[in-house]
């Protein structure tokens, strides 16, 4: 039986996978009330697919303002009347997002590993939503598609693990809750959860 190399970095996701981005759902019906779980559905699929459009048209925007752009369209295609000022109050949201309830037990229980952000977020975005979620000192690196200037899934955002933490990519896991996300990770080479 062949043995599977030890995994010596564990790489998450960010968005859906440590911070549920659908906890913005409060302020979304505190603004829209009984509309939130839609406009936050809405606001998230086209996020998504803008990144891939962009991506394929090679066209790169960073993640804010994609994201901005995306709640733009949501709100328009609910027919939501979002002021600036809401606008504003939803993406500051998004530097807030809530780490799903395991997370800070399951990253101290992973310690012995070197531990990384692998995200499309813009920097400013994963700095300030690692800061505002108490973890700041968790991460070795915290990485963003920023430094390549193309969105997941194309391989050279997984390459930028191997590169940043000087891990070769069969020691790495990597790991994520976007389906597409394990995907691109698997089919440049890194082990997946
Ligand atoms: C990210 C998106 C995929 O954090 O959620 O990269």
């Amino acid at each position: 039986m062949s043995r599977k190399p030890p995994i010596k970095a564990l790489v998450f996701d960010a968005y859906g996978t440590l911070f549920d981005v659908h906890s913005v759902i409060a302020l979304c019906d505190e603004l829209f009330p009984g509309r939130g779980a839609q406009l936050s559905q809405t606001w998230r699929a086209k996020q998504l697919e803008y990144t891939w459009l962009k991506s394929l048209m090679g066209r790169y925007e960073d993640f804010e303002k994609v994201t901005e752009a995306a709640l733009k369209f949501a709100c328009k295609s609910l027919k939501l009347n979002c002021q600036l000022e809401s606008r504003k109050r939803l993406m500051q949201a998004y530097l807030h997002l809530k780490p799903y309830p395991e997370v800070k037990e399951a990253l101290a229980a992973l310690s012995h590993c070197k531990l990384a952000i692998l995200s499309n977020g813009s920097p400013r975005m994963l700095k300030a939503l690692v800061k505002n979620t108490g973890l700041s000192n968790t991460f070795d690196a915290v990485i963003s598609v920023h430094e390549v200037k193309i969105f997941k899934p194309d391989p050279k955002v997984y390459a930028l693990a191997q590169n940043k933490l000087k891990v070769p990519k069969n020691n790495i896991g990597f790991v994520s809750s976007n389906f597409w996300d394990i995907c691109g990770a698997a089919s440049f080479g890194l082990r997946t959860f």
